[in-house]
């Protein structure tokens, strides 16, 4: 199979890091105004702007769910099947998944604990995304340029 089988396409690519970086911001944001909100010092601005930020991340979800699943069709099932970065892969996977996950409970969580420490993974996790994607990607590359 030709090196290029495994990789995700040029266009798909873009949609998927655009995606990424509109989560990533709004999360990181909200989650800034919201300390700065809880200390009682995020000014008028801010805190109206927190409601917009969540609107964002929410259908920035919806857009990641679905490159996840065309992905899953494409990408992972030749990468998995030539045995190229299973093991990473599986763990980037399994990685996204939680995080897909913990956005979902903390969209019905009603339980004030469960909720916070939820609400700490996800922020956790989605912070270190982009380093486990960059992980990814090098472990990946290695993988098809070994022959
Ligand atoms: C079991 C799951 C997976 C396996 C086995 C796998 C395998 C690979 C391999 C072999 C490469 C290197 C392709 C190359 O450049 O030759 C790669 C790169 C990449 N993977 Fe994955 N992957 C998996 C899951 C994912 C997931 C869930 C995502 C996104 C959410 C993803 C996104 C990417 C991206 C953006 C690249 C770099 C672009 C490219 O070179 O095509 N992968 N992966
Ligand atoms: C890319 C890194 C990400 C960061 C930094 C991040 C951060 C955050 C933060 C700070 C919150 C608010 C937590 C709270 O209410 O206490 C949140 C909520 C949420 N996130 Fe993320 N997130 C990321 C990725 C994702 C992904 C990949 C998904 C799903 C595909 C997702 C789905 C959600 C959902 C559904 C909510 C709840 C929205 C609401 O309550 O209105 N997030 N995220």
């Amino acid at each position: 199979m030709k090196q290029r089988a495994f990789q995700v396409s040029p266009r798909h690519r873009r949609i998927l890091y655009v995606v990424s970086l509109v989560l990533l911001f709004s999360g990181a944001v909200w989650a800034w105004v919201h300390r700065l909100d809880e200390q009682g010092s995020a000014g008028v601005t801010l805190r109206h702007l927190k409601p917009w930020l969540m609107k964002a991340h929410g259908f920035a979800a919806v857009g990641f769910v679905l490159l996840l699943g065309t992905l899953l069709s494409t990408h992972v099932r030749r990468s998995w099947h030539a045995r190229k970065n299973r093991s990473n892969g599986a763990f980037f996977l399994s990685a996204m998944s939680l995080l897909t996950l913990s956005g979902y409970a903390l969209y019905y969580l009603g339980d004030e604990t469960w909720r916070n420490a939820t609400s700490q993974f996800h922020l956790w996790l989605g912070l270190s995304s982009p380093l486990l994607l960059f992980w990814h990607i090098r472990s990946g590359r290695r993988a098809t340029a070994a022959r």
